[in-house]
């Protein structure tokens, strides 16, 4: 149903409403039962079309705002999905877990900052956060590490040290400073943003 048609229905209603009362002032035979009924049944017709284009309306507005929120909580569903899938983890994410599943990738990239892995790495994504040249470069040397690889080199980096960069240089405490879950995340974000 047109809003329009809501309107000019009501404009109707009010036009009618103002013809029969200038006629019942004019005339001094109204109310006659011709105009009366005829007049009645006008009335009747257009608060009935009325009522039907506000029910209408409301519905439609109502079916506009479903549909809106129906589309963010794609567009959200769709993100986790596929955050889900790059980082390795399941789509839920079990908040306080402490396994590598459903570690958060975002968290990660947070983890990465705060511990300061970003003053001898770099990560693109993490943008100037992240453009340390100490160490290797993350997005290059991870591509096609699996997660146990890149927890290794976390918690013990001198076990395999990266071709042209020193040994012994990477703090070897993150194992103990860091908790399993930051550690879990950490290896969430390198797994899915470095590296792709
Ligand atoms: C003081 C500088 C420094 C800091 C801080 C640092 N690293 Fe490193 N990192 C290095 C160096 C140098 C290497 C290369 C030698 C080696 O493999 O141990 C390395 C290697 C790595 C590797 C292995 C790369 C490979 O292919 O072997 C990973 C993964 C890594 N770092 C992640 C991290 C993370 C995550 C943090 C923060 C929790 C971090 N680093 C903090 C200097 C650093």
């Amino acid at each position: 149903m047109d809003e329009s048609l809501f309107y000019i229905a009501g404009g109707a209603l009010v036009a009618v409403t103002l013809i029969l009362s200038l006629v019942g002032m004019r005339s001094g035979r109204f109310p006659s039962g011709n105009v009366l009924a005829a007049g009645l049944v006008v009335v009747f017709l257009l608060v009935a079309a009325t009522a039907v284009g506000a029910v209408e309306l409301a519905q439609h507005e109502q079916g506009e705002k479903l549909e809106e929120a129906n589309t963010a909580a794609d567009v959200t569903e769709a993100e986790d999905t596929a955050a889900g899938q790059d980082a390795g983890a399941a789509p839920e994410p079990t908040p306080g877990g402490g396994s590598g599943e459903g570690a958060s990738a975002d968290e990660g990239g947070k983890v990465f900052v705060a511990a300061g892995c970003g003053s001898c790495h770099t990560v693109a994504s993490l943008g100037s956060d992240a453009q340390g040249t100490i160490g290797p470069n993350l997005d290059t040397v991870l591509a096609g590490q699996d997660d146990a690889f890149i927890e290794e080199s976390i918690v013990d980096p001198d076990a395999v040290v990266a071709e042209g960069f020193p040994g012994g240089t990477m703090p070897a405490t993150y194992g103990s400073e860091l908790s399993p879950k930051e550690i879990d995340a950490l290896v969430a974000f390198l797994s899915q943003s470095a590296g792709s």
